[in-house]
C-alpha cells in the first residue's frame, strides 16, 4: 500500500490553515525554509517524497527513502528573544513523540532520549533537528522532523543506529497525512505555551515521563534529568 503526501488531506484534519509546501524530491527540508528570509512573518510548512542530502544532527545524514517516512519541516518565526528559546528541540520532542502517540492510537509511552531522539523500546523512531536565524528583531525557527513511518529494514540503506518504523511497532501501513496534521497540531499548541509562558516550564512534567536517559549511567555520572533550560542534569 501506498497513500502519498497530499496537502489536502492534511489541511482537512487542521483547525486554520498553513501553508504547505510538497516535494517528491528535495535536498532537505530544513535547507528549503532555510531560504526564507525573516521578512517572511508567516509559518510554513515543507515536506518531502524523499531527501537527497538528509541532514542529521552532528552534520550527520538523515536518510530519506522515497515514500516511506515522513521528512517535515516547520518554518516558526517568534518575537521570543534565542536566549529564551533553550530547550526548545527537548518540547519539540514531546510534541512529537504525543503526535506519535496519538495517531497510533496506543497507551504505549515514547520515551525521548536526551536532547532528541524519540525512542521505542531503545530503538530510535524519529530525529530532531532545529536551526535558527536571527535579524530584526526576529527569530526564524526551522523545526526539522524525521520519522521512520513504514520503513522496513529492507528498505533502509545504512542506518547506524538501532531503529525501528512505526509501522513495524503497529504492525499497519501508517497514513503519514494523518500523522503530519497531528504533528502541526502538537507542535502550534506546544509552541504558543512555550514562546507566551515560560518556556519549558510546563513541559516538565511530561518530560519526566519519557526521560528515557533518567538514573542510566552518561559520560560522566548518572543522569538525572533536566533543568528549565533543558540541559541534562548528572547525579
Ligand atoms: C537527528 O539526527 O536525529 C535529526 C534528524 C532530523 C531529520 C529531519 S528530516 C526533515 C528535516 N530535514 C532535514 O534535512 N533534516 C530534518
Amino acid at each position: 500500500m501506498l497513500i502519498l503526501l497530499n496537502k489536502q488531506a492534511i489541511l482537512n484534519r487542521l483547525p486554520n490553515a498553513i501553508h504547505i509546501d510538497i516535494f517528491d524530491e528535495i535536498g532537505s527540508t530544513n535547507d528549503y525554509l532555510n531560504t526564507f528570509t525573516p521578512k517572511n512573518q508567516t509559518p510554513r510548512v515543507c515536506l518531502a517524497e524523499k531527501q537527497t542530502k538528509g541532514k542529521g544532527q552532528f552534520d550527520r545524514t538523515w536518510q530519506s527513502p522515497a515514500h516511506h517516512n515522513l521528512y517535515f519541516s516547520l518554518l516558526f518565526p517568534t518575537s521570543t528573544p534565542i536566549h529564551q528559546l533553550s530547550g526548545l528541540s527537548l518540547m519539540a520532542g514531546l510534541s512529537t513523540a504525543r503526535a506519535i502517540e496519538e495517531t497510533l492510537k496506543t497507551d504505549h509511552k515514547f520515551l525521548i532520549k536526551w536532547p532528541n531522539d524519540i525512542l521505542f523500546e531503545g530503538q530510535k523512531i524519529a530525529g530532531i533537528l532545529i536551526e535558527s536565524q536571527f535579524s530584526n528583531g526576529l527569530t526564524q525557527l526551522v523545526i526539522g522532523i524525521g520519522i521512520n513511518v513504514n520503513m522496513q529494514q529492507a528498505n533502509s540503506m545504512d542506518i547506524d543506529q538501532a531503529w525501528s518504523s512505526l509501522q513495524t511497532i503497529s504492525g499497519y501501513y501508517i497514513d503519514r497525512n494523518i500523522l503530519c496534521a497531528s504533528l502541526i497540531r502538537h507542535l502550534f499548541a506546544d509552541l504558543a505555551h512555550f514562546t507566551q509562558k515560560n518556556g519549558l516550564s510546563s513541559f516538565m512534567n511530561e518530560w519526566q515521563t519519557r526521560d528515557y536517559l533518567f538514573g542510566k549511567p552518561v559520560k560522566n555520572g548518572i543522569a538525572a534529568g533536566i533543568n528549565i533550560q533543558g540541559q541534562l542534569l548528572i547525579g
